[in-house]
């Protein structure tokens, strides 16, 4: 039999594959993997339905449906103050992950240096490795997952190629603010290196914050590709659909691997979700609102429990400290807690290079008040 040598030796089956099929195995309650198990609006579907019905089954244009592009563009721009060319500046891919890979591959050379923040986002080094790059580990730092600008600092040197961000952050919750990236904007002065900004969760930050998106700094626009994802937005992460926005040259880049990638992507879907976005800009508003009614909820039910939920400032996920329950290092205890008690949770030393000391399990809130309820009756007998 012909074998054949791994471009990814470390790579093994992601842990939210891993942890949703032993919850399913188990009949678990599962609040591991990112997904909301509430429908995405009703007018969206019936929307999707009214595409699929008409014209939209042939390629969409490979940069994005320019009804789509449009409306992103709106967007940014009523949301953010910040202006850019549909047509040279955004790209529409199958998920964040895809612009994220396709932002990688145009970027990233044989030995470049591409920093990240411990605790990651899992997609990001195999990307980078696949390109031929080397992934420098950044921890963030103190309860409350923030950057250590020194270390930052010592981490970055002429073959730095790309540093990436992530806010609000998977899975801490911690939000990048508008000072941070002019710190960042400060520090990547010297040199000549590019920044992927992973805000796929824009939409989902708490406590009247707004969120500070890189592409509002003048300086960090210019060396940036920010990524966003319409599945985290409109409760539909199946239909993977996302898009990038970055400055013309570097749109084209990531335009030649995404052509190669995907080509284009979903035609009805794309066609469905720019008429939604023009008929309900109000949709990405309302969201701050309703995920943090299920934060305060869920956070109030792990309160009657022996876990002790950390402040989440954004995303749809709960940091919870379960050393009052046991000793067990985190991915034994995500295990045993799914199959002794039926309540499935990511074990967060898999988001590290150099996992520190802690026992912390990440939950996913994305869900209907029966399932966090059921989830806690479970949690409450621990
Ligand atoms: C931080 C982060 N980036 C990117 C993605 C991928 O988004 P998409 O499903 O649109 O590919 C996720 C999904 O969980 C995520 O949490």
């Amino acid at each position: 039999m012909k074998t054949l040598e791994s471009k990814l030796p470390q790579v093994g089956t992601t842990i939210f594959t891993v942890m949703s099929q032993l919850a399913e195995q188990h009949r678990a309650v599962n609040l591991s993997q990112g997904f909301p198990d509430f429908r995405p609006p009703q007018e969206l579907l019936e929307l999707v339905d009214r595409a699929l019905g008409g014209r939209y089954h042939q390629y969409a244009l490979m940069p994005g449906s320019m009804a789509l592009r449009n409306a992103i563009a709106e967007k940014l721009a009523a949301l953010y103050a910040v202006r850019v060319d549909p047509v040279a500046e955004i790209t529409v891919t199958s998920g964040a992950t895809e612009a994220i890979f396709d932002a990688i591959q145009a970027v990233v050379r044989r030995d470049d240096e591409v920093v990240v923040f411990d605790p990651c986002y899992d997609s990001y080094e195999p990307s980078i490795t696949l390109a031929g790059g080397r992934t420098v580990h950044v921890p963030l730092t103190g309860p409350n997952f923030t950057i250590d600008w020194d270390r930052l600092q010592q981490a970055l040197n002429r073959r730095t190629r790309l540093v990436i961000v992530n806010s609000p952050h998977n899975p801490s919750g911690a939000l990048l603010t508008r000072e941070d990236f002019e710190r960042l904007a400060e520090l990547l002065r010297p040199y000549d290196c590019y920044l992927l900004s992973d805000e796929v969760y824009e939409h989902v930050v708490f406590d009247g914050a707004t969120h500070a998106t890189a592409l509002a700094n003048a300086e960090l626009a210019e060396r940036c590709f920010a990524v966003f994802s319409f599945g985290k937005t409109y409760h539909a992460t199946g239909w993977k659909l996302g898009y990038c926005v970055a400055p013309p040259a570097l749109t084209g880049e990531l335009r030649r691997v995404h052509q190669y990638v995907t080509f284009a992507s979903t035609s009805p879907l794309q066609q469905a979700l720019a008429d939604y976005m023009t008929a309900h800009p109000e949709h990405h508003l309302n969201l701050p609102a309703f995920y943090q009614e299920r934060r305060d909820r869920f956070a109030a039910l792990l309160s009657a429990t022996k876990f002790r939920p950390l402040r989440a400032a954004g995303t749809y996920f709960q940091l919870a400290d379960y050393s009052a329950i046991s000793t067990l290092p985190d991915v034994e205890f995500a295990r045993w807690l799914t199959i002794e008690h039926g309540v499935a949770t990511i074990p967060i030393s898999v988001f590290y290079r150099e996992p520190p000391d802690a026992r912390l399990v990440r939950f996913c809130f994305a869900k209907e008040n029966s399932t966090l309820d059921a989830a806690a009756e479970k949690l409450r007998r621990l």
